[in-house]
């Protein structure tokens, strides 16, 4: 991807541009894809893994737009797996049939099977992203997407000279699909990746056998502007991005515009993209852009430390500097430590968007859905008994939660489909406004777990299918707040077709008392996916005004899969403008596996 890609952006612009001369400028475009799943084997570590990817990729291939235009990607699944794609941003305005939620908006493509998503891209410019939504396969099935804007410049005074996906991820050697297996049994501890990547490569601090891995290698000419569009397509981890020798200015966050925002370092947690600036304005030379993975510290349980490196490469490198630079290692950015969970919050807080947005005086308005949803652990108990012994016992299992229901996805048909045609037979529960009972959400005490330690402390959770209501056009305020149950993970929370705006953050226990009065309703950052502090809080408001059944889930693998997960489903309105129109022809069927 790395060699490719900006021969291929300058093609695609190229072939984009005339496209728009011969439309005279006015028309928007039809951006068509083949997207071919299949498993091929990678090389990396000494191993050969089998990786299941999109036209033999990986990271899949770009998708490149122009805000207004048309995507239609015909998806042919020819692995062993059922397989959706679900387009992480895009907002879907009225074709939630394409949302490529697996069971909440679509059945899953069987294998050997196709299916054509047609969706526009409108309203957003920036950096978003596809995976599939179908189970852990997404670690290797993803790929950007790219909208620029329609009127060929951006709102900032330094045009980029060239863009520069970078998406950050994962290597994994393990067989996805009992890693998944093992997530719904309460998670394997050594279920680990092998390594992080930056655009599919390790990087050269890995190495096995005297094979270095490559880097991803950005090349840059002194004085011209990069706008690197990252994006965290990691199962895992949030991670750290810095480049020696450079600073960043944060121009856009999950495809909509911000203040512009500048720093030398940026936090990016699974789900999340940023556009960022920068200025090759170093002494030209070799400079090191570097990843890592932040992660609780003890007593939370710890995972291996991930890193992954590429390089930032001068090409007007004086002759006078060539042999030095060429023969010195490029110079390493000093990376925040794995345990500091401070600066990602502090990142994040320091962002803000445009105080110009056409939702906020609606936003500032009256709240007509108040919800307060408890991000956490707890315990079911095997088979579906309805008691068992929950501490230090095999008898219950581990499950990730929203107000102490982990969700369960239905079997039959999907959400979508039941909220179209009504499905009676699906046993789907609504989502509590807000948690059972009320205890200090935040106690340290309450993040060690093992043999002995009186997990009983915690209610019992329950395994449901849950969905929550809104009439259409309703403002609603979710507050999410972050437990230290068995640990004490932040939380990427993901929201599908609506961006939310984020109001406020804060560690410790939400307060309305105290916290209220510091939301932000001038110019709040507007999202798809909010970064909830660990032992803390996060307040979003958003209008429902896009009918159709979206998941909001947490973005870490092992959250969702484990329950931290439900969905909003948001009414038609009064006129068909505002109304889902019925699903393609070629949706595909449920096939009801025998027990
Ligand atoms: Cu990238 Cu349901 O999300």
């Amino acid at each position: 991807m790395s060699k490719m890609l900006p021969i291929a952006a300058a093609l695609l612009f190229f072939y984009a541009a005339v496209a728009l001369l011969g439309a005279a400028g006015s028309q928007a475009a039809v951006v068509e894809h083949t997207f071919v799943v299949k498993q091929v084997y990678m090389r990396h570590l000494c191993n050969d893994t089998l990786a299941t990817v999109v036209n033999g990729q990986f990271p899949g291939p770009p998708v490149e737009a122009t805000e207004g235009d048309t995507v239609i990607v015909h998806l042919v699944n020819e692995s062993p797996f059922e397989i959706t794609i679900h387009w992480h941003g895009v907002k879907q305005r009225l074709t939630c049939w394409a949302d490529g939620a697996g069971m909440v908006t679509q059945c899953p493509i069987q294998p050997n099977s196709t299916f054509t998503y047609r969706f526009k891209v409108d309203g957003q410019v920036g950096t978003l992203w596809w995976h599939s939504h179908v189970s852990i396969l997404r670690a290797t099935l993803h790929g950007i997407i790219i909208i620029r804007p329609k009127s060929g410049s951006y709102p900032f005074k330094n045009q980029p000279h060239m863009d520069v996906p970078i998406i950050i991820s994962e290597w994994w050697q393990r067989d996805l699909m009992k890693v998944d297996r093992n997530f719904s049994n309460g998670g394997d501890f050594s279920d680990n990746p092998a390594g992080a990547t930056i655009n599919g490569k390790l990087g050269d601090q890995y190495n096995c056998s005297g094979v270095v891995e490559d880097n991803f290698v950005l090349n840059v000419e002194h004085g011209k502007t990069y706008l690197l569009r990252l994006v965290n397509g990691a199962l895992f981890s949030e991670y750290y991005f810095k480049v020696a020798g450079h600073k960043f200015t944060v121009v856009g966050a999950d495809a909509n515009y911000i203040t512009p925002y500048t720093t030398d370092v940026v936090a990016i947690a699974p789900g999340e993209t940023f556009d960022v600036l920068m200025v090759a304005d170093a002494p030209p030379c070799r400079y090191y852009m570097a990843t890592v993975a932040n992660q609780p510290p003890l007593p939370d349980p710890q995972i291996p430390v991930f890193v992954s490196r590429g390089i930032v490469q001068y090409t007007d490198i004086p002759r006078a500097d060539a042999d030095r630079c060429r023969d010195q290692p490029p110079q390493m950015p000093e990376m925040p430590n794995q345990h500091d969970t401070m600066t990602t919050f502090y990142f994040h807080g320091n962002l803000s968007g445009l105080p110009t947005h056409p939702l906020l005086p609606q936003l500032r308005g009256r709240v007509d859905e108040h919800l307060f949803i408890t991000l956490g652990k707890g315990t079911i108990c095997r088979e579906d008994k309805p008691s068992c012994k929950r501490g230090g016992s095999n008898e219950a299992i581990e499950v990730a939660y929203m107000n102490n229901v982990s969700f369960r996805l239905p079997e039959k048909m999907s959400l979508l489909e039941a909220r179209q045609y009504g499905g009676n037979d699906m046993a789907v529960q609504e989502l509590p406004t807000r948690p059972p009972s009320v205890f200090n959400f935040t106690d340290p005490a309450l993040i060690p777990v093992g043999p002995g330690k009186p997990l009983e402390k915690l209610e019992a959770t329950r395994k449901a299918t849950t969905v929550r209501r809104f009439k259409h056009n309703a403002t609603v305020e979710v507050v999410f707040q972050s437990t230290a149950t068995m640990q004490s993970d932040s939380n990427p929370m993901h929201l599908h077709g609506h961006d939310f705006f984020v109001l406020a953050q804060g560690h410790g226990n939400y307060d309305p008392a105290k916290h209220v009065r510091t939301y932000n309703l001038v110019d709040p950052l507007l999202k798809n996916t909010v970064q909830v502090p660990r032992i803390g809080w996060a307040v979003v408001r958003f209008v429902a005004d896009n009918p159709g059944a979206w998941f909001m889930h947490c973005h870490f693998e092992f959250h969702i899969a484990m329950g931290m997960a439900t969905v909003f489903e948001v009414a038609n309105g009064a006129t068909p403008e505002d109304t889902l129109p019925p699903p393609p022809s070629d949706l595909p069927k449920c096939i009801h596996k025998k027990e």
